[in-house]
């Protein structure tokens, strides 16, 4: 089921009178001014008048061309051709107008932003905000998004906040046209990152993706369009001004370099769209080996190409402005010139040099000599969502985490414990010492006497010692009731 809402806020891409389900706002698009339409058709009543004219004379002139000329008269005498002028339904258009320059906002060139959403209603929320962020005008800019083989509520989702955006009460909010196509391509791998990312999936989804891009496309593509901004849902922080950025290059395809966050633990970032890249001998080398219908995908393991990925030249000091050749384009984010898909560039749902889909597009476009470029150090970045690996990862480090704090807690409370202690016994040790000192004062002066009294016992001691040790082999008998004692468990 294909459906279509037409919003009634916002700014329309078409320059017409009222009616209809398109509605004009009353600032930007003005209706042809009637002295240009009435100079119009004055000036076509007089070319029509001399043609007739000519006609008539020749006409009379050759005979022999009566035959030939009188259908052609009567046409012209007598349909009402240029009354098309006037009509509401017929448009004129100068293509030449669209072509796409470095300035464009300058030139008030139209956007159309494509976004193919699938299972996004979590992403949704970031997606509008950079939306709202976007610096190029937004009533330049239109937007066309597919709502493809969605299981949660992205439909509903985009169509309250899209309601929302149009009628924001800052006149700078609401976009120009807005488009919603709802098609399902049958897209069966799961939409989590394991299974989007698994090798084995990627050919057949790439085709998928392919045919839900060029449907996207061809269905809201209009001869107003100087540029197509391609732009994923999941990305997560990118300038606001990217549209005028990758536009001053005034390239026919120009993407931008895409990294992600990681967490700390799996190094901070990495890089995210290997499918940007530049062709390399190996990768035509094996690619001659493959079957005709076989399709490279960039980035895995099976196919080891050896090109340059965009991804990998990045340097977070280089000059953001440096501008990279390449063959293949990720579609995270491409900027490209209408004129490029009205040419007839598209995104190949079938093997084109090997490759399908943004890569296939990359290498189509640069087949038809148009510029396909990279910006290796102007970097937008990609949300991180981590994958089960990771998921489980993540979960080992938080069973370590809490068991540390439990150990730390443990730690904490017998150092607190011992703490205690210390303090108790340093707390009588004082009450002692101050005693002792009490005592020391009164008996300092008979601290020699003490000293004598000390030694005098310890002799005394010693000698009761030796008594006593002479004594046990003495008194064997008293030793044996001792024994039985314990054996009783008196003690
Ligand atoms: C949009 O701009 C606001 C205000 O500067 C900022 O808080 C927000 O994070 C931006 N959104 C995105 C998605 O970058």
């Amino acid at each position: 089921m294909n459906r279509q809402f037409a919003y009634p806020k916002g700014y329309s891409a078409y320059p017409r009178g009222g009616g209809g389900t398109f509605s004009i706002s009353p600032h930007k698009f003005q209706p042809r001014s009637q002295p240009a339409l009435r100079r119009r058709r004055q000036l076509f009543v007089k070319l029509s008048a001399l043609a007739g004219l000519s006609l008539l004379l020749l006409f009379l002139l050759v005979p022999s061309w009566r035959a030939l000329i009188l259908p052609s008269i009567s046409v012209g005498l007598f349909s009402s051709s240029h009354d098309d002028l006037s009509l509401e339904t017929v448009r004129y258009y100068d293509l030449s107008d669209t072509q796409g320059t470095a300035m464009g906002w300058h030139r008030e060139e139209r956007v159309l932003m494509c976004t193919p959403l699938r299972d996004a209603a979590a992403h949704l929320p970031m997606f509008f905000s950079h939306l709202r962020n976007l610096t190029y005008p937004h009533h330049l800019i239109d937007l066309a998004f597919l709502v493809s083989d969605s299981k949660d509520d992205t439909l509903e989702s985009l169509s309250a906040r899209l309601t929302e955006l149009q009628n924001d009460p800052d006149p700078k909010m609401p976009f120009g046209e807005i488009s919603v196509i709802e098609k399902d391509f049958g897209q069966q791998v799961n939409q989590d990152v394991e299974s989007r990312h698994g090798f084995a999936a990627q050919a057949g989804r790439r085709k998928l993706m392919a045919q839900a891009r060029n449907w996207l496309l061809s269905a809201t593509l209009r001869p107003t369009h100087s540029w197509v901004y391609w732009r994923d849902a999941d990305v997560e922080t990118a300038p606001f001004t990217i549209l005028e950025d990758l536009m001053r290059h005034n390239k026919d395809v120009i993407v931008p370099n895409v990294w992600r966050p990681l967490p700390d633990w799996l190094g901070g970032e990495q890089p995210y769209d290997l499918n940007s890249w530049q062709e390399s001998e190996t990768a035509l080398a094996l690619a001659d080996t493959l079957d005709e219908d076989a399709v490279i995908v960039e980035g895995y393991a099976e196919y080891a190409t050896w090109r340059p990925h965009l991804a990998y030249l990045r340097d977070p000091y280089g000059d953001p402005d440096m501008e990279l050749e390449i063959d293949g384009v990720g579609g995270v984010s491409i900027l490209a010139k209408a004129k490029v898909f009205r040419s007839g560039v598209h995104f190949p749902a079938f093997s084109f040099e090997k490759h399908a889909e943004t890569e296939g597009f990359g290498k189509m476009a640069k087949r038809m000599k148009f510029s396909v470029v990279g910006l290796p150090h102007y970097t937008i970045w990609h949300l991180y969502e981590p994958s089960v690996d990771d998921l489980r990862h993540m979960e080992e480090m938080e069973i370590e985490r809490q068991q540390r704090e439990e150990k730390e807690k443990e730690e904490k409370a017998e150092a607190e414990r011992q703490q205690k202690m210390k303090q108790d016994t340093k707390e009588e040790y004082e009450q002692g010492s101050a005693t002792a000192k009490k005592n020391t004062d009164k008996a300092a002066g008979q601290e020699a006497d003490q000293r004598q009294t000390e030694a005098e016992s310890s002799e005394k001691e010693s000698s009761a010692k030796g008594e006593k040790e002479d004594a046990i082999p003495r008194n064997p008998e008293k030793e044996g009731s001792s024994q039985d004692k314990s054996n009783d468990k008196t003690y």
